[in-house]
Formats: C-alpha cells, structure tokens, sequence
C-alpha cells in the first residue's frame, strides 16, 4: 500500500479469537486494532491497551482481555530499507525470519543468532529474544517508540536489555528499531547460522510459545524437567514435548486452564524455582494492561497503575 494511502487508514478494529494470533493458539477475544501508521497507533492507545507482536511468547486466557490489543500491520512490516551497507531503520512488525533471510542474502552479519525465532522485531526487542549464538540487543542501536502520544528515540543502551528481558519506558509501543549489521558474505552468514540451525533442530515443530520457562542460573531448564520425568505428562489438550522438556505444546485442543495447570504441576516437580518465559494475558498474575495515554493524562504527572511496570508487556 502506498505510504500516503495508509496515513489516511483508521485503524482497522475487529473482534477477534487471540488463539488465531498466538503460535500457542490458545485464548478467547478481544478486540483488535491493526494500525497502519502512527497516528493510528495514537487513536488506538488512547484507551488500556496491550501490544501485540507475532504472539510466539504469550498465553492468552480462555475469556480473552477486556482491553484494545494494539498490532502494528504490514505498513509497519517492509524489509527493504535494508540494504547492502547494513544500517537501516525497520517497522516493528516486519518478521523476524524474513529479516534473517534478506540479511543473508545480502551477506549481512549479525542476525545470526536469531535465526528460528518467529517474532517480529518489536516482539524481539522487548524480549531481547535470542540463544546462546547472539540476542537481537547484539545489532541494535536504537528504537522509536510512542509513548502517551509522542514519538521519542531512546538508545539501545538504554533498554535495559538483558537475558530475555527489556526494561522499556512504561506504557511505550516499539515502533521502529534502527538495526547495524556488518557487512559479510551470503557464504559466512550461512555457515554461523549453521551452528544455530543445530542446537535448533531438536525442538518440537508441534504448535508452543517456545520454551515456557527461563533457564535457571547455571542449569537448563529442560534439562531439570526432563530429569523429573516429566515428558509426555499432559493435563487436557496441554503436553510437555518429548522432543525438548522446556515446550509445553498444544495438541490441538489445550485451553489456556490447561496450560496453566501443567505449567503449576512442571513447577511443583522442580526442585529449582523456575520463572515463567511467556508473557501472559488475562489470567491470575499475568501482565496488567497498559493504561491509554488520556487515562493517564486524567491522572496528573506521574499518573497511571503502578502496576504497569514495563510498556507493552
Ligand atoms: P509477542 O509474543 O507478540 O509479545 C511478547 C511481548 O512483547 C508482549 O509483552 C507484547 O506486549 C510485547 N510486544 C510485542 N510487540 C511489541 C511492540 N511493537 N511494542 C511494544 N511491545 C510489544 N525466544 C527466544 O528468545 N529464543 C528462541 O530461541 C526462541 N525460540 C522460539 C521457538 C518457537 C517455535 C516459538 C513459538 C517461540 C520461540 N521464542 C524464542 C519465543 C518468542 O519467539 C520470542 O520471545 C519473541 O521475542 C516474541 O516476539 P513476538 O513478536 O512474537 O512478541
Ligand atoms: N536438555 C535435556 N532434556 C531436554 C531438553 C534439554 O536434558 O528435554 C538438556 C540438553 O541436553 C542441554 C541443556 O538441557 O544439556 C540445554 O538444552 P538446549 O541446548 O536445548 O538449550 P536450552 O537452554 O534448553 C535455549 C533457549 C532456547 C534456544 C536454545 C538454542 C532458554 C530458556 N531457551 O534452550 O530459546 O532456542 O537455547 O540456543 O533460554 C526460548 O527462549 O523460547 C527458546 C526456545
């Protein structure tokens, strides 16, 4: 779509099954606002919001959320700008594998380690998602994010990027992200991600959100579930992959009650405190929406739920 078409498009708003915008595929509705330029992304997160990316690390619960979920749609999901000289600012949306595989081609290094990783780029900058060959953090500089209305740039360094964790200013909406990759060659790109396709290929290819827990310090998560005997236990649709321990998958019909309840059992068999990954919607403990800039402006200086923590999250 032209550049101009889409900053005339109201957000497009619909009433939608979270489960169809999750890998998992599991949660109820909500209501659903795909923006094609940032004055839409204004309108939308004027009210409580959550952010959604690819949906590859959350649990939605089976009643949905009561608030917007703000997406950022195909506007926002253009690989181009990345050329040959490897500097170049990406819409938030663009997927992640796409952008590995156009850094590849162009013999652009410093993606792979996030190969296999089916985010969007936003989604990746607030999980900082990688493997133990190299985070997203690696090749970012900076992001624009819209915080209660504004466009602001903040320096990567600034995220407070760590081991599958930001700490983005609350209530902040990545828009775009400014990459540097280093320029190689299409041959030493494929032969890294080599490596990576490796400690890769024997996870399960079944529907999950990826691992479900953060590895512990010093230990592997699904090494301790596996120890526990714990593959193939399975509550309802939900199941932990014989493949790789730290999956919890969908078989076809798990509800988000039954997730969660294997997710308590897994964690009850453990011996070593085990911190949940995904992020999670609508259930006990789960992120608390993002409060809408007016709310927030109603509230004064400062205002808005504590709670909030993190933007997006
Ligand atoms: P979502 O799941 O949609 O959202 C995650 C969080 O980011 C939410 O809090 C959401 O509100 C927020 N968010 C998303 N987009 C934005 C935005 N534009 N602005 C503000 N907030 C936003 N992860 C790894 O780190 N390493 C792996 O090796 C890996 N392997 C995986 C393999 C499989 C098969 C699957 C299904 C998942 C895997 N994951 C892995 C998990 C997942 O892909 C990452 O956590 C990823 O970063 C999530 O990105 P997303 O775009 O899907 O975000
Ligand atoms: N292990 C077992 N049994 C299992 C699974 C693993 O004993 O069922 C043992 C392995 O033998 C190995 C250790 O546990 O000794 C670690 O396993 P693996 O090499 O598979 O890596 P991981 O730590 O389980 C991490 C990331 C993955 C990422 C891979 C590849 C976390 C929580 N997981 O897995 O990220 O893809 O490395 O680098 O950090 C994700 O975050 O969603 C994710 C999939």
């Amino acid at each position: 779509m032209p550049a101009h078409e889409a900053e005339r498009r109201d957000p497009a708003v619909a009433r939608l099954a979270l489960a169809s915008l999750t890998t998992l595929k599991v949660g109820g509705e909500a209501e659903v606002w795909t923006c094609d330029h940032d004055g839409a992304v204004r309108d939308a997160t004027r009210a409580d919001f959550r952010v959604l990316g690819g949906g590859s690390n959350l649990l939605v619960g089976d009643d949905g959320v009561p608030e917007r979920v703000v997406r950022l749609g195909r506007a926002y999901a253009d690989t181009h700008a990345l050329d040959a000289n490897g500097d170049a600012w990406l819409g938030a949306a663009v997927p992640l594998p796409g952008l590995v595989r156009r850094a590849r081609q162009l013999g652009l290094s410093g993606l792979e380690g996030v190969l296999g990783i089916p985010a969007q780029l936003g989604g990746a900058v607030v999980m900082n998602a990688g493997t133990r060959f190299g985070e997203i953090g690696d090749a970012l500089q900076e992001v624009e994010l819209m915080i209660d209305g504004r466009v602001e740039r903040v320096a990567a360094a600034d995220l407070g990027l760590g081991y599958r964790r930001s700490a983005l200013p609350p209530r902040a909406v990545v828009l775009r992200a400014r990459l540097r990759l280093t320029p190689s060659t299409p041959e030493r790109v494929a032969q890294a991600e080599e490596a990576v396709d490796a400690a890769r290929r024997g996870q399960p290819k079944a529907r999950s959100a990826g691992c479900a827990f953060k590895n512990p310090p010093g230990d592997a998560a699904g090494r301790l579930i596996d120890a526990a005997g714990l593959k193939g236990c399975r509550v309802g649709g939900a199941m932990v992959a014989h493949e790789h321990a730290n999956f919890v998958i969908n078989l076809g019909d798990a509800t988000a009650a039954d997730v969660v309840d294997l997710l308590e059992r897994v964690r009850a068999a453990v011996d070593v405190p085990l911190e949940i990954e995904w992020r999670r919607w609508g259930l006990a403990g789960g992120d608390p929406a993002v409060p809408g800039w007016d709310h927030v402006a109603a509230l004064g200086p400062g205002g808005g739920a504590p709670s909030a923590g993190r933007g997006g999250a």
